[in-house]
C-alpha cells in the first residue's frame, strides 16, 4: 500500500477503506511513515472530516496498536469516566475518589495537560513522590486493595495514540470531532474498562466551541463504545469559564481537597456529584439521581470521599504532609488583578487563561518539558457576577523572577474578563446528556 496514494484519497474527498487505515496507523506507529506524510494525512483527516466507517476503522486499528489491559481479575464492573479537556477541570480527582468511596472499583487511565488544557496527571505529580506509573498488576492489585487507583497510560496501551496526539498537537489538527473520538474512546476501549462516562466539555475553554459540536462527538463517542461492545454515556458540560476557581497543577489539587471535605466552589461541587452519581447509576444501581445525590453528598461530609483520595496519594507514594500551602507556595508570589470598571461578567476568555499558566510554566508546549506545579490563577469571580472597579477579578501565582512579566501583563488579563452593564442570564453547568433516562438539556 502507498501512503501518499491514502494521503491523495482523503485530500479528495474519497472514503478510506478499513485496510488504508489500519495500514497508516500501523505503519506510522511503527516508523515507516515519516511525519510530514503523516501531518499531511492528519490535515487532509482534519479538514475533509470522516465517515462513521473511517471513524471507526481508525479507533479499531488504534485500539490493535498496543496491548489491552486486562481487568477481569477485579470484581464487579469497572468504570471509567474520561473528559475532552479543559481549564481548571479537576472533576476526576473529585468524582472518582467520591464514586469509589461508593464501592466502585476505579481504575483509570489518565493524560497530562497539552496546549491550554490541564492534565490529571499532572495535578497527581504536584505531590511529592507520587508514582503515576505503575505496572498494569500494580495498578489491579491497588484498585483490589483500596478500590482507587489513577495511573499514566502504559506505553504498551495504545502507542499509536502517543504519536498521532503529539503530531496534532503542533499541526493545529486537535480539534477534529473524529480524530479526537478515535483518541479518546481507542484508548477507553484498550483500557479494559467495562463501562465509560464521557465529559464532553464545549465552550471557549474547550476544544469544542459549539453545543452541536460537542453533541456530534458525544454521539459518536457513544456510537463507538456501544459498537466495541461497552456501555457508553456521555455528559456535554459547559467549558466557558474554568471549572472551579483554581487553574495550575497544586492550586487544584488543594480545591479538589476543599471539594471533598464539603465546601466550594459550587460547580465543582454540582458536577463531582452529578458524575459520581451517573457512575453508581451506571454500576447497576436503579436509584434516581435524588435520591443517590444526598448518599453521596453524605460521603463527602462524614470524610469518606477525602480519605479515599488520601489513601490513593498515599499507596502511590504521594507525601501527602508535604503538601501545607505555606510550604509549597513559600516561594511564589501573588499578584491580583483589579477591575478597571463596574460590571456584570459577561464573558471569560478561558483558552487565554489556561494558555497564561503555561506560560508561568504550569503547563507545556512540548510533550516532555518540565513544569512548575506551584503556579496558576485562581479566579474571584465568575460569570454573571457584579463587580465593581478596584475589585479582585484574579488572583495570579507566580516566582519571583517571573513578577515583573506578569506585572506588564495585568491588563491583558483584565481583558480577559469582559464586563457588561446589564445582567446576563446564567448559563446551564449541564448542557445535555446522551444515554440516560432521566436526561437533562
Ligand atoms: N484528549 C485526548 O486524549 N485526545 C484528544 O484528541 C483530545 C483530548
Amino acid at each position: 500500500m502507498n501512503i501518499i496514494e491514502i494521503i491523495e484519497r482523503k485530500r479528495d474527498g474519497k472514503e478510506l477503506t478499513c485496510e488504508e487505515l489500519a495500514f497508516f496507523v500501523r505503519a506510522y506507529t511503527e516508523d515507516e511513515i515519516p511525519d510530514y506524510q503523516a501531518a499531511a494525512f492528519l490535515m487532509a483527516f482534519y479538514l475533509r472530516g470522516a465517515s462513521w466507517k473511517e471513524t471507526f476503522y481508525l479507533t479499531e486499528s488504534m485500539v490493535k496498536s498496543g496491548q489491552l489491559m486486562d481487568l477481569s481479575s477485579l470484581p464487579g464492573l469497572k468504570i471509567d469516566k474520561h473528559s475532552t479537556g479543559g481549564v481548571g477541570d479537576k472533576l476526576s480527582l473529585t468524582a472518582l475518589p467520591l464514586a469509589a468511596a461508593a464501592g466502585l472499583p476505579i481504575a483509570k487511565m489518565s493524560g497530562r495537560g497539552l496546549g491550554h488544557t490541564g492534565g490529571t496527571l499532572d495535578k497527581l505529580e504536584s505531590v511529592p513522590g507520587m508514582n503515576i506509573a505503575l505496572t498494569e498488576s500494580e495498578m489491579i492489585k491497588q484498585v483490589g486493595e483500596i478500590g482507587l487507583c489513577i495511573n499514566g497510560q502504559t506505553k504498551e496501551l495504545v502507542p499509536a495514540d502517543g504519536k498521532l496526539y503529539a503530531l496534532r498537537d503542533v499541526t493545529a489538527t486537535i480539534s477534529s470531532v473524529p480524530l479526537i473520538a478515535a483518541s479518546i474512546m481507542s484508548k477507553k476501549i484498550a483500557s479494559g474498562t467495562d463501562k465509560i462516562l464521557l465529559d464532553i466539555t464545549v465552550g471557549n475553554g474547550a476544544f469544542m466551541g459549539t453545543l452541536a459540536q460537542g453533541v456530534e462527538l458525544a454521539q459518536l463517542m457513544v456510537q463507538i463504545g456501544q459498537n466495541f461492545g461497552r456501555e457508553t454515556k456521555a455528559i456535554v458540560t459547559n467549558m466557558d469559564q474554568p471549572l472551579g476557581n483554581a487553574i495550575g497543577n497544586y492550586l487544584e489539587l488543594r480545591e479538589a481537597f476543599s471539594c471533598l471535605e464539603g465546601n466550594g466552589p459550587e460547580d465543582l461541587r454540582q458536577l463531582t456529584l452529578h458524575f459520581a452519581a451517573r457512575m453508581v447509576q451506571m454500576a447497576g444501581n436503579s436509584k434516581s439521581m435524588s435520591e443517590i445525590i444526598p448518599e453521596l453528598t453524605q460521603l463527602i461530609e462524614n470524610g469518606q470521599a477525602l480519605k479515599r483520595l488520601h489513601l490513593m496519594l498515599e499507596k502511590q507514594g504521594g507525601q501527602i504532609d508535604s503538601l501545607d500551602q505555606k510550604d509549597y507556595l513559600e516561594d511564589v508570589e501573588q499578584i491580583l488583578v483589579l477591575a478597571e470598571k463596574d460590571g456584570f461578567v459577561k464573558t471569560i476568555e478561558t483558552k487565554s487563561l489556561g494558555l497564561f499558566v503555561v506560560s508561568l510554566n504550569g503547563g507545556r508546549m512540548t510533550k516532555d518539558a518540565p513544569i512548575d506545579h506551584a503556579v496558576g490563577l485562581e479566579l474571584q469571580v465568575k460569570k454573571g457576577m457584579y463587580v465593581q472597579r478596584g475589585q479582585p477579578l484574579l488572583r495570579v501565582y507566580c516566582r519571583k523572577n517571573q513578577r515583573e512579566w506578569v506585572e506588564e501583563r495585568k491588563y491583558i488579563l483584565q481583558k480577559h474578563f469582559v464586563l457588561n452593564a446589564l445582567e446576563e442570564r446564567s448559563e446551564d453547568l449541564i448542557l445535555k446528556e446522551i444515554g440516560f433516562e432521566e436526561v437533562q438539556g
